[in-house]
């Protein structure tokens, strides 16, 4: 039996986590696949139970797992903690226990959204864009690091770090992805400043030789950065180290109307954890009014990533595309005209629109 293991987090993370377990719920019945959940707690509240934000049991389950469900960490609750217990660790500390280099996050327009977006309509319509996000190494994981006192004063070190195998497996990761769509990657890094993504650069060019059927660019991480709300349809897949990633994919989002639409696949082969991108939004946590399409559609990308069933994502994402259509709408989505839901509704409408 297919095992999930499922930490649903802070704030916002289990309402939104719950919706999209009824919504695979629906998927197992109907296609008889027997999954099974098993919970593996990570997070702040992960550590005020049991005093570390990823208790080696729960990284224990997710290794078992064929597959890990994430809600979201963190909260300002926890802010005032020592880095090494803050919740943000245990969701790195899963992604490198795990060894889930390759993170995939889509940016693509659902239409009737295109009026949610701060960004013009003509700009914006039709996006469909791709972050291939290097995930386990860089600034996030590299040393030395921390704050060190110094003449009087301190001294803060972080240090981004890549190997050319590091930097090598997650070229490949992309240009696979980008044969089986419109055949274009732009890799990104400072390889003007930055002697690391110099090697970043002199690799992924290297890599390319046996993708000699895709398109292959270059671009700085400041250009891309305006490049993305100046023009952003001439991207489709986009290559990037982790700490650029992290910033370029919350960026993509906002293109689509709501950082609260946007699903996500960190990897390693077929074994993967699959996360909204959105945070644990703690202003709102408790209220019912969390958007839980993100969460619905991670669930879609695990079927088809982990479990190869392509079909069952698609008719996910089509049930949410069929709601948005007849004008529903989670709080952080709503305009004038549409009818606003809360949480649950709009797990209830994707289910009943699935079934
Ligand atoms: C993300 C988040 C995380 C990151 C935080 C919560 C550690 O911003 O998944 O993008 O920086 O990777
Ligand atoms: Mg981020």
């Amino acid at each position: 039996m297919p095992l999930i293991a499922l930490c649903a987090g802070d704030g916002i993370g289990p309402e939104v986590t719950a919706e999209a377990v009824k919504v695979l719920k629906v998927v197992d019945a109907k296609y008889k696949i027997g999954f099974e959940f098993v919970e593996a707690p990570a997070g702040g509240g992960a550590y005020d139970k049991f005093g570390t934000p990823l208790p080696p049991e729960s990284l224990e389950k997710a290794k078992k797992a064929d597959a890990v469900f994430l809600g979201a960490v963190g909260g300002p609750k926890w802010e005032g903690l020592d880095y090494s217990v803050r919740p943000e660790r245990g969701l790195l500390g899963l992604r490198s226990g795990l060894d889930l280099f390759a993170n995939i996050r889509p940016a693509k327009m659902f239409a009737p959204l295109v009026g949610a977006s701060t960004l013009k309509r003509e700009y914006v319509e039709g996006i469909d864009i791709i972050v291939i996000r290097e995930l386990t190494g860089d600034i996030y994981f590299g040393k030395p690091r921390g704050v060190e006192k110094y003449e009087g004063g301190k001294r803060g070190v972080n240090t981004m770090v890549y190997t050319t195998p590091e930097i090598e497996r997650i070229a490949r990761v992309a240009f696979e992805i980008a044969r089986k769509r419109s055949k274009k990657v732009c890799s990104v890094d400072k390889a003007n400043v930055l002697e690391c993504t110099e090697l970043w650069r002199e690799v992924v060019t290297q890599t390319h030789e046996d993708y000699q059927d895709v398109q292959l660019s270059h671009m700085y991480v400041d250009n891309a950065a305006m490049q993305l709300v100046r023009n952003p349809k001439q991207f489709d897949v986009m290559l990037t180290p982790n700490l650029f990633g992290d910033i370029l994919s919350d960026e993509a989002s906002m293109l689509t109307g709501s950082i609260g639409m946007l699903p996500s696949a960190s990897l390693n082969g077929k074994k993967g954890m699959y996360e909204p991108i959105h945070g644990s939004a703690p202003d709102i946590a408790g209220k019912g009014i969390a958007n839980p399409i993100a969460s619905i559609l991670s669930m879609g990308m695990m079927l088809e990533l982990t479990f190869g069933n392509s079909k069952a994502a698609r008719e996910i994402e089509n049930a949410v595309g069929r709601v948005l259509e007849k004008g529903f709408r989670t709080a952080d989505i709503y305009s004038e005209g549409t009818a606003k839901v809360t949480t649950t509704q709009m797990g209830e409408l994707i289910i009943k629109e699935l079934a």
